[in-house]
């Protein structure tokens, strides 16, 4: 599924994610910024944060929710992207990544 990533410079990239991956993975593996993930998709760092629009992912973990308290300029449709795992209904989704990721 493509997933479309917005960047705190502005920029657009469309990357195709395979299903089973994370949204954190496929910004990472194209060298995209903003997504630091520090801890490498472990739930424990917060400097994956990104806005998606909810309901194409998983509910938020009392793991992840916890966490987001740490991230900067947390807003309702804020998660972890490392937590975000792409499945084939994830197809067009658009992600905005916060310039506060540290
Ligand atoms: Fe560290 Fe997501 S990569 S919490």
């Amino acid at each position: 599924p493509t997933v479309t990533y917005e960047l705190p410079d502005g920029s657009v990239h469309e990357v195709d994610v395979p299903c089973g991956q994370s949204v954190m993975d496929g910004s990472v593996r194209n060298n995209l910024a903003g997504i630091v993930a520090e801890c490498g998709g472990s739930c424990s760092c917060a400097t994956c944060h990104v806005y998606v629009d909810a309901g194409l992912f998983d509910e938020v973990s009392d793991e992840e929710r916890e966490l987001l308290e740490f991230a900067e300029g947390v807003r309702p449709e804020s998660r972890l992207s490392c937590q975000l795992i792409v499945g084939e209904g994830c197809g067009g989704v658009r992600v905005r990544v916060p310039d506060t990721n540290g």
